[in-house]
């Protein structure tokens, strides 16, 4: 499976994999694809640092990416603090009756928030770029609009690919004109922030408005039947966020939560602002039902609604609370059936683009039924 970006990127599979875990993004990229490890979740510069070292020694000189959360719209000069005192207390408390209505305990005196993900504040992105430079990346991808001109022309200086997330062809040539190399072409289906269009509909609208940039399709893809869908759409190659939440590297910390995972049919996701303040897909539960409920208060924007939610979040992901415990994650989770470990992932999808470009070719008589 090789396409020109395969190629440049010196990839043997055109899989392209985010993912919040260092080791998923290692395994991926040892298998042949090329790992995406998500940014967004680290606060402290060295923790980052820490990780990147270990994806450097478990990666074999095999490349991989990073993917930061900077909002296209810059807020200058204003701190965690200052945005945290804008959430209204009718907000507070609608998330503490919410959590007092499910039992969910408190967290231990002193334990930090897991959860508080500031990685969309630009300030915080700016400090994981200023880590991230330090590594041997071959791809930085922003997830929330074009990175800062200034951030794409530092990556350039370092002989970067600059990838950007867009959810419909006019963000895409919003990509194109700031000078992003690789647009990842995401589908309504996919988990985490996410338009409205289809990928079926949006992957050959996109490719159309960037010729000849190169196209990742994303959105829906869990089986080598849809890569090659999405090949045959015009994309170089595929970007896969959700399958790999359930494999054997992942590491959730929620039994519980895998296994809401590896029971959910694809009809079992939600868009929802309830997590973050923007249109995010995730597993529907009673937490998202309360936020999207037109009788309670309603998300705040982003960033209010991550900073709002996070305490809440960590608290019902350690305790396990069934009814509100939930993750981003797409419509394809319905064919997350089982744990299996990237390597068998990858087997599995290439396997299955085998199988897909020969069955075209018999269809197209171009080889023995
Ligand atoms: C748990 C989870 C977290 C995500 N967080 C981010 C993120 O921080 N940055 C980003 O660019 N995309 C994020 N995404 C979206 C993925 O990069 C990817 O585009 C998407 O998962 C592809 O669709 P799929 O879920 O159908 O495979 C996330 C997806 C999931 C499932």
């Amino acid at each position: 499976m090789k396409t020109e970006l395969s190629r440049t990127l010196g990839i043997e599979h055109a899989i392209f994999g985010f993912t919040p875990f260092p080791a998923v993004a290692a395994a991926l990229t040892r298998a042949g694809g090329f790992g995406v490890l998500g940014a967004v979740r680290y606060t402290a510069p060295d923790d980052l640092a820490r990780d990147l070292d270990w994806m450097q020694e478990h990666t074999d000189g095999l490349p991989y990416g990073l993917d930061v959360v900077m909002p296209a719209k810059k807020v200058e000069g204003v701190s965690e603090a200052d945005v945290e005192a804008m959430i209204p207390e009718e907000h507070r408390a609608f998330v503490r009756a919410t959590l007092a209505k499910h039992g969910v305990p408190e967290l231990a005196e002193g334990e930090a928030s897991g959860w508080r993900i500031t990685g969309w504040m630009e300030q915080v992105a700016r400090g994981q770029l200023d880590v991230a430079f330090d590594y041997p990346i071959k791809l930085l991808a922003n997830a929330l609009g074009s990175p800062p001109p200034d951030v794409v022309a530092r990556a350039h200086d370092h002989g970067v690919l600059v990838a950007a997330l867009a959810g419909s062809a006019r963000h895409a040539r919003h990509h194109a004109e700031a000078g992003i190399d690789v647009v990842v072409a995401q589908g309504y289906e996919a988990g985490g922030h996410t338009g409205e269009i289809a990928s079926m509909v949006l992957t050959p609208e996109v490719v159309e408005a960037v010729s000849p940039l190169p196209v990742l399709a994303a959105g829906g893809i869990g089986s080598g039947e849809q890569i090659a869908a999405g090949l045959a759409l015009g994309a170089q190659g595929v970007w896969l966020g959700s399958i790999w939440l359930t494999t054997t590297e992942a590491d959730l910390h929620s039994r519980a939560l895998t296994a809401k995972l590896l029971a959910a049919g694809s009809g079992d996701t939600v868009r929802s602002r309830a997590l973050t303040g923007k249109p995010a897909r995730q597993l529907r539960t009673e937490w998202t039902d309360a936020w999207d409920d037109p009788a309670g208060p309603g998300p705040l924007p982003m960033p209010l609604q991550g900073l709002l939610v996070a305490e809440a979040v960590s608290r019902i992901q350690k305790y396990e609370v069934d009814p509100l415990l939930g993750t981003p994650v797409g419509q394809i989770v319905g064919r997350m059936n089982s744990e299996r470990s990237v390597q068998q992932v990858v087997d599995e999808l290439t396997r299955g683009f085998e199988k897909a470009v020969d069955r075209i070719n018999r269809i197209a008589g171009r080889s023995e039924a």
